[in-house]
């Protein structure tokens, strides 16, 4: 808030995604509040509160309407509201194009590199840049200056820099890619790459997780757009129009919210034992994520089952308990992971479990965060495997969980946060068999290791918070307005 203040009077801030922070459900006993599963909405969440603004989002609740006055506007957080949620709405034909088919479908695998074939419709490209046009609108009907800040959040908006800078030349958009951007030989499979890659190039600021994802955006600028590429200070010039890319690790509020008022950690053991039926003396592992083929689910059940058949002194005194939260379940790609996921968890549990013993223990529902983090302050390990992550949330609220300096993170090394989180245990989620042998290595560390190595992350998520993230953006935005301004002088 500070700094919007002293480096950037004036500014108006406008948030763009897809996923709303607030989604408002029917039930039988009238509506109900749920936060969405998602790293994005955990990330920027805090930091709107901190600034105030708009943000803009697709309203996805049952009852979301009926929360919103006549301007599809709603003031948030609802206990406190600091800032504005504006819906834009979409019929099951926009929302079957845009975000089940070209994002889902198409966009979300070819970037994961995830060996799920992306598939690429024209009808969904279609809807996909009607859907883009209508979030154009929103902006600019949401903005009362000419030169908002606009935060356009991930890969369901790639053509709205675009977009935003033909209606409102002045503004200020910052675009954040929030999953992987893979080499120019996997984009080229995308039949409308140089349009995607153009969309981005109207942001005056372009921010991946990680260098290796800039440099990647690099090259296919080079090689598909008549563009001048300045590798050195990392910017794209296209017909006369510089966009910075420059890499930005998100992260998470500090100290989060959901960790206040957490009872000690014994209290959330127990808790968390009677809830999810676990056997009293079982050390615990967790995983916790959205139910994607992205995060390795499938592979880390295989790790437990290679961890009973290696050192089965383990069984009756270990439980892994995996949390997934149902997400895109219209798609063939998630339902399938689903009903597998169920069928490998009961093979594993009929070789090792017994009438009263259960290694794999599976919730399949949505976790509000304070559940997630008692399921973190309860557990011995956190498994984040993903087979590829933009960054991964999950690891670093796990580390901001443990106030105690207990527990042990088992991390994928393709996963962003591991670039940072080095003190975690890394492994490779498709080498189940090593990951067996992490998940025992971790069983076995000593309390004095464990606090160590703890420590160490707590600091560094501590400095590197998602505040410090959102404020690396605006500085770097408030020296672009600057800049230009007194160029405009002169
Ligand atoms: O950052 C990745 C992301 O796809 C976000 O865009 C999204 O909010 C989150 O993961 C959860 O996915 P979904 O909103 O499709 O449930």
């Amino acid at each position: 808030h500070r700094l919007l203040v002293e480096e950037l009077p004036n500014a108006e801030v406008l948030v763009v995604s897809n996923r709303e922070p607030y989604i408002h459900n029917r039930t039988d006993d009238g509506i109900s509040l749920q936060t969405p599963a998602s790293g994005l909405v955990s990330a920027l969440e805090p930091v709107m509160r901190a600034t105030g603004g708009t943000w803009i989002a697709h309203g996805s609740g049952s009852a979301d309407r009926d929360t919103v006055d006549r301007n599809d506007k709603v003031a948030v957080p609802p206990a406190d509201p600091t800032y504005m949620l504006r819906r834009v709405w979409l019929s099951d034909e926009e929302q079957d194009g845009y975000y089940y088919g070209l994002a889902n479908e198409g966009l979300w695998p070819l970037c994961h590199i995830a060996f799920v074939r992306p598939t690429f419709r024209e009808e969904d490209w279609r809807q996909y840049k009607l859907v883009n046009e209508r979030f154009a609108d929103a902006v600019v009907q949401e903005a009362d200056r000419d030169d908002p800040i606009v935060l356009v959040q991930d890969y369901h908006f790639a053509l709205l820099p675009r977009m935003i800078r033909r209606r409102l030349p002045r503004a200020t958009v910052i675009t954040f890619w929030h999953i992987p951007w893979p080499n120019a030989e996997t984009i080229s499979i995308c039949p409308w790459r140089e349009e995607i890659i153009d969309g981005l190039l109207g942001s005056t600021i372009l921010g991946f997780h990680t260098r290796f994802h800039c440099n990647n955006f690099l090259e296919a600028a080079d090689r598909f757009m008549e563009s001048r590429i300045d590798r050195e200070h990392g910017s794209v010039t296209l017909a006369g129009h510089e966009t910075m890319v420059r890499a930005y690790p998100i992260s998470i509020e500090w100290p989060p919210a959901a960790l206040a008022h957490q009872p000690p950690v014994d209290e959330c053991r127990e808790a968390v034992k009677r809830r999810f039926g676990l056997p009293a003396q079982a050390r615990i592992a967790v995983g916790v994520e959205r139910f994607d083929y992205t995060k390795g689910i499938l592979d880390r059940l295989h790790a437990v089952d290679d961890l009973l058949i290696r050192h089965p002194e383990w069984k009756g005194r270990f439980v892994y308990l995996q949390a997934a939260s149902p997400t895109r379940s219209k798609l063939g790609a998630y339902s399938a992971l689903q009903a597998e996921t169920v069928r490998l968890a009961e093979e594993v549990n009929a070789r090792h479990g017994s009438a009263d013993y259960k290694p794999i223990v599976l919730s399949i529902r949505h976790h509000e965060p304070t559940e997630v983090f008692e399921i973190f302050r309860a557990a011995d390990i956190c498994i984040v495997s993903s087979l590829h992550d933009g960054m991964n949330l999950v690891a670093k609220e796990f580390v901001a969980a443990r106030d105690d300096n207990q527990g042990v993170l088992v991390l994928s090394g393709f996963a962003g946060a591991s670039r940072e989180l080095s003190e975690a245990l890394i492994v490779n989620p498709y080498d189940t068999r090593s990951m067996g042998a992490m998940m025992d290595a971790a069983l076995r560390m000593p309390a004095a290791e464990q606090r160590e190595r703890m420590r160490l992350m707590r600091d560094l998520v501590r400095q590197r918070n998602v505040y410090r993230w959102a404020a690396q953006m605006l500085l770097d935005a408030a020296r672009l307005r600057k800049r230009a301004g007194i160029l405009a002088g002169a």
